[in-house]
């Protein structure tokens, strides 16, 4: 795997194996942006809640890198009329199509049918290439495959070796389903677990890229967050060394549906 490997989507669209969250990344997001593509950031992933969308259209706007091989995430709310939330984002973005819209998450009642037939229109008319879900539970993917018989290209959830799911990932391989892991890094909030700083140690890692390292072995697409450039620069640079498979477990045990945010939507 290099850094600029691809993942091919059942729809046969291919997605870069890694990219950079930016939620909170608002201090300026069209500098850090670009500087992340230059870098070799070739995934961004967004929302229309984040405020970044502007920032990431300047900065797709001003690098060399070509729009073909630069790869947007970006949401609707679960409040949305989810087509003309589509329209807005590319306007924000400034671009003429987007690689995968998600809907943020469930809304409260329901699995978001009315969210889904507007990203599948969007689809139909080209405005978006795949679109997928985010915080889904197994049941809630079920009922949206059942109602629409389009199945979501991509589940972005809470994704770290202290909270994740065999279930859930024997679940979307079966279905051909891409898992998007955010706060890959626990959001910092476990950098200090003794197990994690002794593999970090071992392979004279930091935690952050023992982190990202585990996810691209598990086979999630891990999309961290950096807002300084060192950190951004560390977090890519994870594609020189591989976990043995008994680290690889060590890490995966200490699984204890753990959420840096609120609580794992889909356990
Ligand atoms: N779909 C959803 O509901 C959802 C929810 C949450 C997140 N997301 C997406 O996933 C992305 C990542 O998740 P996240 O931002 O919640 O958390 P994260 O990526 O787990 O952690 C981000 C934090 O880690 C720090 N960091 C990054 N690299 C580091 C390094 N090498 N060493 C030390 N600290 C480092 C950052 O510091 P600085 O602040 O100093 O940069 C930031 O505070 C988000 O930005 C967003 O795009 C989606």
């Amino acid at each position: 795997m290099e850094k600029n490997s691809t993942k091919q989507l059942f729809t046969q669209n291919n997605m870069p194996v890694m990219g950079l969250g930016t939620w909170q990344l608002t201090k300026d997001t069209a500098g850090t942006v670009l500087y992340a593509i230059e870098f070799g950031y070739r995934l961004i992933d967004t929302s229309s809640d984040y405020k970044t969308q502007p920032g990431i259209g300047e900065a797709i706007k001003n690098t060399t890198i070509n729009r073909d091989e630069i790869y947007i995430t970006t949401k609707v709310e679960e409040t949305d009329d989810s087509y003309e939330r589509t329209k807005s984002n590319l306007k924000e973005l400034k671009l003429d199509y987007i690689d995968l819209m998600l809907i943020h998450r469930p809304p409260f009642i329901g699995a978001g049918e009315e969210l889904w037939d507007g990203l599948i229109k969007a689809k139909k008319e080209g405005l978006v290439l795949d679109i997928g879900v985010s915080n889904y539970s197994i049941p809630l993917i079920e009922e949206l495959i059942k109602k629409s018989d389009e199945i979501p290209a991509v589940n972005q959830i809470e994704w770290s070796p202290f909270g994740h799911s065999q279930e859930m990932f024997d679940y979307c391989l079966e279905k051909g389903i891409v898992i998007q892991a955010y706060s890959p890094l626990t959001r910092t909030k476990r950098f200090s677990d003794k197990i994690l700083n002794e593999i970090a140690k071992k392979y004279g890692k930091s935690p952050a890229q023992i982190l990202i390292r585990w996810n691209l072995q598990f086979g999630t697409v891990p999309i961290p967050m950096a807002d300084q450039k060192e950190q951004l620069e560390e977090d890519l640079n994870v594609f020189n060394f591989e976990i043995d498979n008994e680290d690889m477990k060590r890490l995966s045990n200490l699984n204890e549906h753990y959420s840096s945010l609120r609580s794992l939507p889909y356990v």
